[in-house]
C-alpha cells in the first residue's frame, strides 16, 4: 500500500553554476552520499559530457552503454540507464562525451527544454523509491542546464570562495527567473553553498561576507572548506564520506545534507 505521507515523487535538485570548477560535481557526489547516510535514496543524473560524477563514482566505460544522452534524445526507459553504485541507496544515470553533441541535437526537437523533465517523470521512477534526484550540470547555461532546471524543483548553486565568484551569479539568477516565467513556474533556489573556503584567508572571508550581504538567507549556513581529501576521493572512485569519513570535507557535506533536509523548499508538482 502506498504511504500517504510520502511526496508524489522524489525532490529534484539541479546543481548548477556556469562557472567551471566551482565544486558542482564534488557537491553532487558528496551531498548525495551524505543524504544516503541519513537514510535517503538518491539518484545522481550526470548531465555533463565530461562525465566526472560518473567517473568519481567508479562507473566504468562498459557500464555506460546507455547514458543520460539516451534519456534525453532516444526516449530510453529509465531502467536501461540507471545504474547502481558501490553505495547502497545511491544510483546514477551516467554520462559520456556523447552528450557533447546533445545541446545541438536538442535544439531541433519540439520539447527541447522538457526532455529531462519528461524522462524523470516516467512511471518507472517510482520503482526506485527515490527521495532525491541530484542533477550534476555542465559549466554552461546551455540547453543541458536548462533541461536540468526545467526538470527540477530547485536549484542549488555552489559558489567558489574566490575573487569574481559573484560575477556570473546574476546571469544564473536571470536564467532561473526566466524559467519561472515560462517553463517552470515553481522553480526555487534551494540555496547557495560556498565551496573551497579557507576561513583564515581574508579574500575567502570577504567572498562569504559579500555573498551573505547580497543573498541573505539564500546562502547555506554550512560552508564547504578547501580540503585535499575531497579532491583525492574521486581518483579512488568514492565519495569522501567513504574515503575518509572523519575528514573536514565529509563533516561539511554531512552538515549541508542535514541543513537541506530541514529545507522548506517543497517538492510539489
Ligand atoms: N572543497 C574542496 N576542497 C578541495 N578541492 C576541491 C573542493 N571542491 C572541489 N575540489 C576540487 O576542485 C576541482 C573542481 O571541482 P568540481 O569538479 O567539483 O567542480 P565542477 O564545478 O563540477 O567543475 P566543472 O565545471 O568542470 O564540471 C576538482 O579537482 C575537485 O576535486
Ligand atoms: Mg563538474
Amino acid at each position: 500500500m502506498s504511504d500517504p505521507t510520502r511526496p508524489a515523487g522524489p525532490k529534484i535538485v539541479a546543481i548548477a553554476n556556469q562557472k567551471g570548477g566551482v565544486g558542482k560535481t564534488t557537491t553532487a557526489i558528496n551531498l548525495a552520499a551524505a543524504l544516503v547516510e541519513e537514510g535517503r535514496r538518491v539518484l545522481i543524473v550526470d548531465t555533463d559530457p565530461q562525465g566526472n560524477a560518473s567517473t568519481g563514482l567508479g562507473i566504468e566505460a562498459e557500464q555506460r552503454t546507455h547514458t543520460t544522452y539516451d534519456l534525453l534524445l532516444e526516449d530510453a526507459p529509465l531502467q536501461e540507464v540507471i545504474r547502481p553504485t558501490s553505495i547502497d541507496g545511491l544510483l546514477i544515470a551516467p554520462a559520456t562525451t556523447d552528450l557533447s553533441s546533445a545541446d545541438i541535437e536538442m535544439v531541433s526537437t519540439e520539447k527541447r527544454s522538457f526532455l529531462l523533465h519528461d524522462a524523470l517523470r516516467q512511471p518507472a521512477i517510482d520503482d526506485y523509491r527515490l527521495d532525491y534526484v541530484l542533477i550534476d550540470c555542465p559549466p554552461a547555461l546551455g540547453l543541458l542546464t536548462v533541461n536540468a532546471m526545467v526538470a527540477a524543483h530547485s536549484v542549488l548553486v555552489p559558489l567558489q570562495s574566490e575573487f569574481f565568484a559573484l560575477e556570473g551569479l546574476s546571469q544564473l539568477m536571470l536564467t532561473v527567473r526566466e524559467l519561472r516565467q515560462s517553463a517552470n513556474p515553481g522553480l526555487r533556489i534551494e540555496g547557495v553553498v560556498l565551496t573551497m573556503a579557507d576561513r583564515r584567508n581574508n579574500l575567502s572571508q570577504q567572498v562569504e561576507n559579500d555573498a551573505r550581504a547580497y543573498l541573505g538567507d539564500l546562502v547555506f549556513q554550512t560552508v564547504i572548506p578547501r580540503n585535499v581529501r575531497l579532491s583525492e576521493a574521486p581518483s579512488f572512485a568514492m565519495p569522501v564520506l567513504e574515503y575518509d569519513p572523519a575528514s573536514k570535507g565529509s563533516q561539511a557535506y554531512r552538515a549541508l545534507a542535514r541543513e537541506m533536509l530541514k529545507s522548506k523548499v517543497p517538492a510539489t508538482a
